[in-house]
C-alpha cells in the first residue's frame, strides 16, 4: 500500500510582526534581517493562542480538505516542540476538540524536523494497512520560548500549524523515499537554556550544518527514490534562511521557480514551516498531479529528515 496526501491545511496568527516593527524592539535593522536572513514579517500569536489551537485549526482544515470527517482519523501525530505541557499531548488535546474518537493520538519531536519526521511515522501505518487515514500536524509557538533580549534568533522566528492527512494511494504515487538523520552531538548548538526555557542558538554552527545535511539528505533521497535532479518538479526546503535554502536548490541545479518560498512572510515557523510551504503551494495551485515533490528540513538535535513524494491519489 503507498501512502500519499489526501488533504492539506494550515492556520497561521492573525497578527503581523514586521522587521521594522522588530527595529522598533531592538537594535536591528530590516535591511539587517532581509539580507542575513530573507525574512520580512513573520506571524505571532496572542498570548492566549496556544499550540494546540493552531494544531487544531490546521488539522480540522487538512480533514475537510480530503473530503473526510474527524470520526474517519484512525492516527493523530503533532510535531511540536512547543507543546503547554508534557501530557496530555498536543495530539491528545485535538483528538477531543476534533471529535476524532476512533483515532490514537502522539506528540512526536524533532524540533524543525519534525514535520518530515511526521509523514514519514504516519505512512508506516498505512503502508503496513494498519491504519487508513493519519493525520499530520507541524505546529509551533516559537514566540513563546523566543528570548526576545537575544536580537540575533529573536528576529528568525514565527508562529502557525500546517497539517495533512495520509491515506493510501495509487501504486505509483505517494511517498517514494525517505532518509531521516540524528546527530546529538550537535544539540549544544540549539536547545532550550534550562536557566530561562528560552531558545539557544550558535547561528553560524547551526548555518553551517544546515547548508551540508539539506544538500546531501536531498541528493540521497533523491537517488533512494530512482530520480535524477531533473525529474524534481518542486523543492519544498525547511524555511530558516533563504541562504540555506539557495543552497540547497543549487546543489540540486534547480531553477528558482521550483523551490516554494514562504520565509519572506511567516519567518521560521519551526515544525510547520515545511507544513505551511506545502499548504501554500497547493492551495496556490503550483503542485500539479504526477508532481515529484522533496521535502526536506533539519533543526534542534541535531535532527534531519528528506523524503521524496508524487503528488496524487
Ligand atoms: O530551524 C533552526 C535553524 N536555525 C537556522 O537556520 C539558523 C542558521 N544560522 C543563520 O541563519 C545565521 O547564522 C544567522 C541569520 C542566525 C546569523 O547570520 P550570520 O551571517 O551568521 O551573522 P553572524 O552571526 O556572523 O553575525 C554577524 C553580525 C554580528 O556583528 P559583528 O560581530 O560582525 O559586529 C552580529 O552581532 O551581525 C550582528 N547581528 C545582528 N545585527 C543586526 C546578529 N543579529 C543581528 C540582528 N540585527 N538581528
Amino acid at each position: 500500500m503507498n501512502a500519499g496526501i489526501l488533504g492539506v491545511g494550515k492556520y497561521t496568527p492573525e497578527r503581523i510582526l514586521t522587521n521594522f516593527d522588530l527595529e522598533k524592539m531592538m537594535d536591528t535593522s530590516d535591511e539587517w534581517i532581509k539580507t542575513r536572513t530573507g525574512i520580512e514579517e513573520r506571524r505571532i500569536a496572542r498570548d492566549d493562542e496556544y499550540t494546540h489551537d493552531m494544531a487544531y485549526e490546521a488539522a480540522k482544515n487538512a480533514i475537510e480538505n480530503a473530503g473526510l470527517t474527524p470520526e474517519d482519523i484512525d492516527l493523530i501525530i503533532v510535531a511540536t516542540v512547543t507543546q503547554e505541557a508534557n501530557f496530555p499531548s498536543v495530539g491528545n488535546i485535538i483528538q477531543d476538540r476534533l471529535g476524532a474518537r476512533h483515532a490514537a493520538a502522539m506528540d512526536l519531536e524533532a524540533a524543525c524536523s519534525g514535520f518530515t519526521y511526521g509523514i514519514v511515522t504516519g505512512a508506516q501505518f498505512i503502508q503496513t494497512g494498519a491504519y487508513k487515514h493519519v493525520v499530520v500536524v507541524g505546529a509551533d509557538k516559537l514566540s513563546k520560548i523566543t528570548d526576545w533580549d537575544d536580537r540575533s534568533t529573536a528576529v528568525l522566528f514565527g508562529d502557525g500549524a500546517g497539517a495533512v492527512v495520509l491515506g493510501p494511494v495509487s501504486e505509483d504515487k505517494g511517498l517514494l523515499s525517505f532518509v531521516l538523520g540524528s546527530d546529538g552531538s550537535g544539540g549544544k548548538y540549539l536547545n532550550l537554556k534550562e536557566e530561562n526555557d528560552k531558545l539557544y542558538m550558535n547561528g553560524r554552527e547551526v548555518f553551517r550544518f544546515a547548508v551540508r545535511k539539506m544538500g546531501d539528505a536531498s541528493l540521497e533521497v533523491l537517488e533512494k527514490a530512482g530520480l535524477q535532479k531533473e525529474d524534481l518538479d518542486l523543492l519544498i526546503p525547511h524555511q530558516a534562511n533563504i541562504r540555506i535554502m539557495e543552497a540547497s536548490r543549487e546543489r540540486l541545479d534547480l531553477p528558482e521557480e521550483k523551490m516554494i518560498k514562504t520565509v519572506q512572510k511567516y519567518g521560521n515557523t519551526s515544525a510547520s514551516s515545511i507544513a505551511l510551504a506545502l499548504v501554500d503551494a497547493v492551495q496556490e495551485g503550483r503542485v500539479k498531479d504526477g508532481d515529484n515533490l522533496l521535502l526536506v528540513g533539519f533543526g534542534g538535535g541535531l535532527t534531519w529528515g528528506a523524503l521524496v513524494l508524487r503528488w496524487g491519489k
